[in-house]
């Protein structure tokens, strides 16, 4: 069973509903053993600053035995560690520090699809087209002359079709890379793994996991083909007619997840849900599904008050009939960061600090991806440092997600910046990052990361943050404003120009105030 709460948690079982989650994308958090990529170790090395900036949880992204496909994504064994990251015992340590310095630890879970490495799926291909080892996964004959073409239309995430051929003409579904077939949630071996590997992690004292793909897990019957709409991105939303995802069976599926963690109090999961539509994201948070469900309208808005307004109205509407809080998410592994995408620069830094306020002042949990409390940017990567496999597989049509997950910066002046004990780094790291690293803005009253401390602070200690409640205020055009039930008051200014404070005690800003007004792409904290 669970272990006894550390007293240095709070004893609170749904402890998720505002809590701040910091992703550790393993590979580029911190070098521990000197290889240039990101471990177990050099997460425990630097729980002492997760604990000071004042986040209450981890989510640390894959670091099972993996080939590294698709970064760990891919998993050959979800019931242990890939060396290259540290072993179970490294990780249980890792899991008794943080507890002890106040963080909960939750990690990846990857249901819906294993490795080609997976000892389930080497199976698969050395036994015979319609044999139980090919039932566990989506085997199934092609179309036209000799079977030759795929059995259905669905592209792969990654490009390419999402069918690859084995040598004795069958053809095997992966939604993402060819390393990555994807498991049939139909057969009960797939579903009682699946509950194997959850009661692997929380009987170790993992405080919940974060569902990679939480809207796949089931294809519709006959696997038919999709409605394909023309210039839709790889990653972006194809929609309802979209039969790789958000098909009705996966709730069944959430359900066994479900039952699992009710097993283990103050334990939780937070879906990846890639579901725009409002009422259909609603169906993964019903009392026996899932806790909480990231939305991502914040993370795809605009920076403009119509957008950065209806966003968050539409992740509130999503979770009004539901039990859990909203989750909101600004930038992850998987798409440019936000200083990035509000214009770079000094521009864009300007305004991911706005929007720090903005995130951390709505009700609910939200997600700080690492580096966000560095203001860190993209990065122009070479060609021939790319790895995501997204580049190989559009063709080099589209590059991938490497410039959004280059290594974090912490000290010094040189690449790797305190990262690795070596400079060249699984990424590359560029010159000029001196002022952006750790060490350099905690010494610095006026950085993001002083920023972040503060904000993070007051939300963890103010009553004003009381209430899941929200309430929009009259605002000056191109503004924003909103008051939570406890009292704090936030307004963003989007609109071009300096308008007028509203009254109150202001607490804190994302920037200097003029005289009674707040500067453009600027965002304030009020007790009103
Ligand atoms: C979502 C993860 O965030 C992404 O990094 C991964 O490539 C896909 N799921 C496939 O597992």
């Amino acid at each position: 069973m669970h272990p006894d709460p550390n007293p240095v948690l709070s004893p609170s079982a749904d402890w998720w509903r505002s809590a701040v989650f910091y992703q550790i994308y393993i590979r580029s958090f911190a070098d521990g053993n000197g290889d240039g990529v990101g471990d177990l170790a050099g997460i425990r090395s630097r729980l002492p600053y997760l604990a000071d900036l004042g986040v209450d949880a981890l989510w640390i992204t894959p670091f099972y035995p993996s080939p590294m496909a698709d970064h760990g994504y891919d998993v050959a064994d979800p019931r242990d560690v890939e060396p290259v990251f540290g072993d179970l015992a490294q990780f249980d340590t890792l899991l008794t520090e943080a507890h002890a310095v106040g963080l909960r630890v939750t990690i990846d879970l990857v249901p819906n699809h294993s490795s080609h490495d997976h000892e389930w799926f080497q199976a698969a291909l050395a036994a015979a087209p319609g044999s139980p080892e090919r039932a566990r996964y989506f085997f199934r004959d092609g179309r036209g002359p000799d079977g030759a073409e795929p059995p259905n239309n669905w592209p792969s995430i990654f490009g390419g079709p999402a069918w690859s051929r084995v040598p004795d003409g069958e053809w095997y579904l992966h939604i993402f890379a060819s390393e990555q077939p994807d498991l049939n949630f139909t057969n009960p071996e797939v579903v009682a793994d699946l509950e194997a590997t959850m009661r692997f992690w929380l009987d170790r004292g993992v405080d919940g996991f974060r569902i990679d793909v939480a809207h796949g897990m089931a294809k519709p019957d006959g696997l038919p083909d999709m409605v394909l709409l023309e210039g839709v991105g790889l990653l972006d939303d194809h929609g309802a007619g979209d039969l790789r995802f958000d098909q009705d069976d996966v709730h069944v599926v959430h359900r066994r997840i479900r039952a699992v963690l009710d097993a283990y109090p103050g334990t939780m999961a937070v879906g990846e849900v890639w579901v725009s539509d409002d009422a259909r994201l609603a169906q993964y948070l019903r009392p026996d599904e899932l806790q909480l469900a990231f939305n991502f309208k914040l993370l795809t808005a605009e920076w403009a008050a119509g957008d950065l307004r209806d966003a968050v109205t539409h992740s509130l509407a999503a979770v009004a009939g539901t039990p859990a809080p909203a989750c909101w998410v600004l930038s992850n592994h998987d798409r440019p960061r936000h200083v990035t995408r509000y214009g770079g620069g000094e521009l864009g830094l300007r305004r991911a600090r706005a929007a720090a306020l903005l995130q951390l002042a709505l009700p609910g949990a939200v997600y700080l991806y690492n580096g966000d409390e560095l203001g860190m940017p993209d990065v122009d990567l070479p060609d021939e440092a790319l790895q995501d496999p997204i580049w190989e597989r559009s063709g080099h049509a589209e590059r991938g997600r490497d410039a959004c997950r280059v290594p974090m910066p912490w000290s010094g002046t040189e690449p790797s910046y305190g990262f690795s004990s070596r400079a060249d780094t699984w990424l590359p790291m560029p010159e000029g990052w001196a002022a952006l690293t750790a060490a350099g803005q905690a010494a610095d009253a006026t950085s993001i990361q002083s920023l972040y401390r503060a904000a993070l602070a007051l939300r963890t200690t103010s009553p004003l943050f009381g209430g899941e409640a929200l309430d929009w205020l009259p605002a000056p055009d191109g503004c924003l404003a909103f008051r939570r039930p406890g009292g704090l008051v936030c307004l963003v200014n989007v609109s071009g120009a300096p308008v007028p404070l509203p009254e109150g005690q202001v607490l804190l800003a994302s920037a200097d105030l003029g005289d009674g007004t707040l500067p453009d792409d600027t965002a304030v904290w009020l007790a009103a």
